[in-house]
Formats: C-alpha cells, structure tokens, sequence
C-alpha cells in the first residue's frame, strides 16, 4: 500500500506530466473531485502555458515545468501564482516527479518522451500511474526490472488497469489466457481500399473515446491495440500469443482473464478514463466513482468478433515487433509517431501509415535492449527513416 505523507495534511501528493491533455485533465478532475485525498503538488505541459496558468492558479503547485524551452518569454506565464516555481526543458519535466513532496506521478505525456520520466520517478521510489503505453512498448525490458527494483507501476490505460484488477487475488501462473478487448475504432469493417480513402477528419472522429490526436489515429488504424499487446506482454510477465485482441464494440468490457479451468474473469464498466486514472490513486482501496454508473439494463447487448489484421496492418506489424522484441518495438513505435504526425499535417494518407512503419521495420533488426541511451538512438534513427520514406512517396 502506498505511504502517505508523514505531515498532519495525509493527502497523497500528485506530479501530472501533461497535464493539459486528455489523461491529463481528466487526472486533474479526479483530484478536484477527491480534493480532501489528493493534493497536486507538481504540473507539467509542453507549449499550453495559458493553460498551466488557469490549472496553478486553481490546484496551487509547488513547481510547474515546460517542456518546450523556447517559452521562457511566454507571457501567459506571468499568470502563474506567486512561490510556484518554474522550470523548462524534457529534464525539468521529469526532475518535477522526483522531488521529495511527491508521492505519484501520473505519467500522461505523449509518445517516446514519456520514457525518461517513467524511468526516473520509479528510480526515485515513487508510484508511477503510467497513461505513456509507448514507456512500456520501448523499454519495457528495462522499465519493468526498474519497477521491481524501486517504485510501483500501476497501469492507467484502461485496458491494462483491467487485466491488473482481473489478476488480483489470483495466481498468476494459473492464468491460461489475457482477452485484450478493442472497440474496432472508427473505420470497423472497413477494406483496405476504403481504408485508403479515409482523411484526417474522419480518424479523428472516435465512436467511444475523446482522446489525444495521436492515440486517436493510434485507435482508427488499430496501431494503440498492438502497442497494447507489447505493453500488456511486459506489464504481466506473459508471451505475446498469450494474448488475444478481441473486438467489444460496445467498449464496456475493458479486457479480461481466462484461467486454467476455463473461467474467465472479465473488468466491466462505464467507458470512462477518470476510473482507471483514480484507481491509480486508490489502489488497493476503492474510492467513490468519478464518473456516472453504468447501467446494465440499458446496454442492450454486448458484440464480439476478431479483429482484421489484413486491412488492418498496424495491428499485424505490431504483433510481429512485439514477437521478435528487442529493440524492434522501438523502431515500430518512432516510425509509427512520425508516420501519425505526418497524416495528421495531411502529406501522407491513411494507409501510408502501416507502409512506412513496415519500411522502417524491415530496415532494422531487433538487437538486445542496453539501455535507455541505446533506444534513444535507435529511436532517433528509425525515425529519419521513416521520414525519408515518406518524403519520397509525396
Ligand atoms: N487519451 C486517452 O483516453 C488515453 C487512454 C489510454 C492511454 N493513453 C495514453 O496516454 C498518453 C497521453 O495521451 P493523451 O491522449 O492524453 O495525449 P494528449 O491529449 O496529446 O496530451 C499529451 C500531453 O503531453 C504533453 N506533451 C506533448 N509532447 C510533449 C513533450 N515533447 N514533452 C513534454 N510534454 C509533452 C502535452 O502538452 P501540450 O498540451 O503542451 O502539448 C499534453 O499535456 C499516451 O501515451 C496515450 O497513448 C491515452
């Protein structure tokens, strides 16, 4: 169970990274709704200072941290209260979870970056409430010895936080099977040449969840579910084919685990994030719902299906990474981050995506994973390739 602070004030004390995003704000709002059990004590964002202004003014942090250097001038941050400390920089952001005041930091920055602060809060012995799923597909082979050397990783994306509660009280080595459940995203049952025609506008358009642009085209091209199997692979010690995607378009059942004898313990729930974020928090108490109930009586039905991995090739890719391991997730992982963003600023199409990170990947092969310096190069390498690539088919 997680110590709470020896000061009269027995809140636990709470570090957001990203705290402007979708998890970010979301993490905020459980903490405005259990303000008598956690205390904000450190914020971070990349370039929205107006909006880190309006969050210090309201949660009162000791410190705040912007990640894009170039700000320092940034007048919005005049509006920061007095005594807040202010620090600039990818190192300040991390540096801001590792202080002594803080007791969890809900890591919810985006992409590969959220990797060095993961790893340094659990160095520093903190409970990492871990949103950055790209941390585990990375450097999971370094991230997971990390945690259970120093710190506790709880799992926030939902999916994860699921299996986590499905796991509880059993044994483990018991377990015959994880069911990793997928809405489909937007573009279900679509072909690969309707697939070829979709734009931005409609990737953007998720049927179930509001989230970030990029996880949001994660979802559509079906890349956030293989990042999940890598991630779950590592968070729960278990082979990749000892996972199976299964498609609830309803997005009610949140995973699940299947034992030896044949039961299979299911999470269900509202379709909400404020719910595994705050259980990040609680764990292992259960602490009054963030969100509205559920209501079984008015769901109608649950649907079921496989999903399909030709249209779908993120998926395939990602499984294949996931199976060879190494440095290989990486390399997946940055072409797919430059192949998002480059579908999101509309110079490359829908399923360019899938094709540059098979490029990419075919470039490169899966070496031991060292160290956190080794996958930064490998990062920033896999990336200039899949830049390379589409530049050249534009
Ligand atoms: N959204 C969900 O429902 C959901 C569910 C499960 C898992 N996740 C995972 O949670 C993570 C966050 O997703 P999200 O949807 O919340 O993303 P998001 O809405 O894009 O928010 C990202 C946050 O990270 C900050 N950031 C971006 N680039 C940064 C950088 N280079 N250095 C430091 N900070 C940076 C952003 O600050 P600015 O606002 O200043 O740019 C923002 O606060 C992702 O790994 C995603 O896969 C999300």
């Amino acid at each position: 169970m997680l110590a709470h602070s020896q000061t009269e004030d027995r809140r636990l004390r709470v570090a957001v990274l990203g705290c402007s995003g979708s998890i970010g704000t979301q993490t905020l709002d459980v903490c405005r709704q259990h303000a008598d059990k956690l205390k904000v004590v450190a914020l971070s964002v990349n370039t929205s200072t107006a909006f880190l202004a309006r969050a210090a003014q309201e949660f009162r942090p000791s410190r705040v941290a912007v990640a894009d250097a170039s700000r320092k001038d940034d007048p919005a941050l005049g509006d920061l209260p007095s005594g807040c400390a202010l620090s600039f920089g990818e190192d300040a952001v991390a540096q801001i979870g590792c202080q002594d005041d803080v007791d969890v930091v809900i890591v919810a920055l985006v992409g590969a970056i959220g990797v060095w602060s993961c790893a340094r809060a659990l160095e520093a012995g903190k409970r990492v409430g871990l949103a950055n799923k790209e941390s585990l597909v990375i450097a999971g082979d370094l991230i997971m010895p990390l945690a259970a050397r120093s710190g506790e990783l709880i799992p926030v994306d939902s999916e994860h936080s699921a299996i986590f509660q499905c796991y509880l009280g059993e044994k483990a080595d018991q377990a015959h099977a994880i069911w990793l459940t997928c809405s489909g995203g937007p573009f279900f049952g679509r072909s690969r040449a309707e697939l070829a025609q979709v734009t931005r506008d409609d990737a953007l358009a998720h049927p179930t969840w509001n989230m970030g642009a990029k996880i949001t085209v994660d979802s559509a091209t079906l890349m956030n579910k293989g990042l999940e199997c890598i991630e779950a692979h590592h968070l729960f010690g278990v082979p990749m084919d000892f996972i199976n995607v299964v498609v609830q378009r309803e997005s009610k059942i949140h995973s699940m685990v299947e034992y030896a004898d044949g039961s299979v313990i299911a999470h269900l729930g509202a379709s909400d994030m404020r719910i595994p974020i705050q259980y990040a928090f609680s764990y292992p108490d259960r602490w009054d719902t963030p969100a509205p109930r559920l209501d079984f009586r008015e769901l109608g039905g649950l649907t079921f299906g496989a999903p399909d991995t030709e249209a779908f090739r993120c998926l395939a890719l990602a499984l294949e990474a996931g199976r060879a391991g190494g440095t290989l997730p990486c390399v997946l992982n940055a072409a797919n981050e430059i192949a998002v963003a480059a579908f999101l600023s509309g110079s490359c199409g829908f399923t360019d995506i899938d094709a540059a990170v098979e490029h990419t990947m075919n470039r490169f092969s899966a070496e031991r994973v060292e160290s956190l310096e080794q996958l930064w190069d490998i990062d920033r390498a896999a990336r200039t390739e899949a830049a390379r690539y589409l530049s050249a088919r534009s």
